[in-house]
Order: structure tokens, then sequence, then C-alpha cells
């Protein structure tokens, strides 16, 4: 049996764990391991890099992927599936196990409809994937952002500012969630619901009454429906947006604009910092690289199994799997009434 194991969409801490595993077991399942350079992209250059004991020795506390990724979909191209076809046919692939996060996912689901056995494992920051409670590398990004909040008291307290901290998550506020829960933060502002500048205004104020002269306040960079309140609907900005080349905006700098609004409304000095690519880079934590692992033997078993066209999922400490219709039909996003119990940090 031949598994061809690809990488696609941004990077994330843990892949290199998942490549490890799938590699590991391939070998204890005397199963040929061969890696897909550059996501599915890989496959049109037929760049491929055989996996075993050797050559994924000493990477699991390595970030990024030694596979790298792409944002690259074959079905983008003129006689794209065609030509994928035939060429996982010509490599003689008896499966492609596609690591990755929703985008990535899509391109499996279209793949898995064109004939070619795709088994998918949930890759991404966000944990906006459906069907599985943690997606690997959100673990190590909430971490990130939570030490990156602590550091940022620091200063807050010492110049009486008041700290904004814009996070990654598209759609999903769960690495604001996590991280400002954890850090102790003074506000946060989530894709999932609107609120309005004032509410996050009114909270510094309330705290400068206490005796607070510093906050903490952290923002998901898809909570971008804060620029409609600035910007009044007007939408130059918006069009603006430069995209990716899964064709979505590419977003950053809402934390600017929020940090703006605050000082304009308090006359508070107000700061913004922008977390970034460092949330997804460095080394895993314990938990991404376990969870990577379990990851990548249950994708091999579902080959066994010709779990084909599944996703596995990690469900209440167990591995599983779940359809990836099902896993891209809707995204993960945080639940409204978990963000309204968390108001009881918010005042
Ligand atoms: O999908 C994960 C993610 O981290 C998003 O939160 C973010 O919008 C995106 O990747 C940015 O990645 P890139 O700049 O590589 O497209």
């Amino acid at each position: 049996m031949k598994i061809g194991i690809l990488t696609s969409g941004g990077d994330c801490p843990g892949l290199n764990a998942v490549i490890r595993a799938i590699a590991r077991k391939c070998d204890s399942e005397k199963i040929e391991a061969i890696g897909i350079m550059n996501g599915w992209k890989g496959i049109m250059d037929e760049s491929y890099k055989p996996l075993n004991l050797n050559s994924v020795a000493g990477i699991i506390n390595r970030g990024g992927t030694i596979l790298g990724t792409s944002r690259y979909s074959p079905f983008e191209e003129k006689g794209g599936e065609e030509k994928l076809l035939n060429k996982v046919n010509r490599e003689g692939f008896d499966a492609i196990i596609c690591i990755g996060g929703e985008g990535s996912h899509h391109i499996a689901y279209m793949a898995h409809k064109l004939g070619i056995n795709v088994v998918g494992v949930p890759k991404t920051i966000d944990n906006d994937i459906s069907g599985t409670d943690f997606t690997f590398g959100f673990d190590t990004a909430a971490n990130i952002a939570t030490e990156a909040i602590d550091r940022l008291h620091t200063t807050a307290e010492s110049h009486h500012r008041i700290m904004v901290l814009e996070v990654m998550g598209r759609h999903a506020g769960w690495i604001a969630m996590y991280s400002g829960i954890a850090g102790g933060a003074d506000y946060i502002l989530i894709p999932e619901k609107k609120v309005k500048i004032d509410d996050v205004v009114k909270v510094v104020m309330n705290r400068y009454k206490r005796g607070k002269l510093f906050s903490i306040i952290v923002i998901s960079e898809g909570a971008t429906y804060i620029e409609d309140e600035i910007f009044k609907k007007n939408k130059t900005l918006n069009e603006k947006k430069k995209l990716d080349s899964f064709g979505r905006a590419r977003l950053g700098g809402v934390g600017h604009l929020l940090a703006n609004e605050i000082e304009k409304r308090t006359e508070f000095e107000t700061r913004a910092t922008i977390l970034g690519y460092v949330q997804r880079g460095g080394v895993p934590t314990a938990f991404d690289r376990m969870l990577g692992s379990l990851y990548g033997i249950h994708s091999v078993d579902m080959v066994k199994n010709k779990r084909f066209g599944r996703m596995c999922s990690y469900r209440s400490g167990k591995m599983t799997d779940v359809s990836i219709k099902e896993a891209i039909g809707k995204l993960k996003t945080v639940d409204v009434e978990f963000f309204d119990k968390m108001q009881v940090f918010f005042r």
C-alpha cells in the first residue's frame, strides 16, 4: 500500500508531529509513506519526498511543516481535475492524507468526489473546524497569546495605558476567548458577537473609577464589524482588502482601529499590538504534539479501514472520524452563550 501525505493552508504548530506519527505508523505496518511537497500543488508538480524513520527524526518539537505548504487548489486551474486524477493514479497512491484546515478540506472533499481516496486531518490554530473538539495548533496559539497578554500587563500597569491585543481568528474567536480569559483581559471582542465600542469604553471607565488606570482588551482579527461602526457602513476600507489564494480577505489591523477609537473616546493613552504570525510559529505545546500524534496514527488506521471521504476527529478524549462533508458544512464558532457567561469578567 502507498499513501501520499500533504500539508495544505497556513502552517500550524503540530504539523510535524502528525507527519512523524504517520511515517512511524506506516513503517510499523509496512506501508509506503510518501510526503507530497507544498500541499496539493506537489501532486501537480510531482514533487515528492519519501517519509521514513530517518526523514522524520527530530521533528516533533519543530513548528511549521517539513513538507512545505500552500493555499493552492487544483480545482481552480483549467483542466486541474483531470490532471490531479491522472497524477494520483500514475503515482499509484492508494490514498491521500490531507492535513489541513477548512479551505483545504473543501479541496479534499472535491478530490474525494472525483474518486480519490482521501482521509482528512483537521489543522488550524483558529480551532474552527466542526466535527472535532479541538484542532491541533490551537493550544499552542492560545498559550502564546496568553503569554503576550501577561507581558502586555507590565507596560499597561506601569504607563497607565489601555493595551489592545489583536489575535488571529478569521471567523471564530476561540483564540481571543481562551487567551483573554486565561490572561485576565478586561474585554474581549470576537467575530461571533457584535458589541458597541462604547461597551468597551464603559468597562475602561468603570475600571478607572475603581482606581484601575489600565485595561487590557483582546480582539480577534475577524471582529471586522467594528469597521462598520467606525466608518458608518462606508465600505471603502473593505474594498481595498487584498485576497489570499483561497479568495479570502487578508485580515489584520482592527486592533489599531479599535485602539484609536478607545483613545478618542476616553482620552487615555491607548496602544495596539498585533500578534500575527508569532501565534503560528515556534515549538508546539505538549498537548498539540500529543493530539498531532494521535491524529497521525488514526489517519493511517482510517486508510487501512477504507474510511475515505472522512476526517479524523477528537471527541471527549477519544479518536473517531466524521464525514468531511459534515466537517466543512458549518464552521465551529464560539457559542454566544459561552461569551455571555464570561461577561462577569468584563465590568
Ligand atoms: O487560518 C488560520 C489563520 O491563522 C487565520 O486566523 C488567518 O486569517 C490566516 O491564517 C492568515 O494566514 P496567511 O496570512 O498565511 O494567509
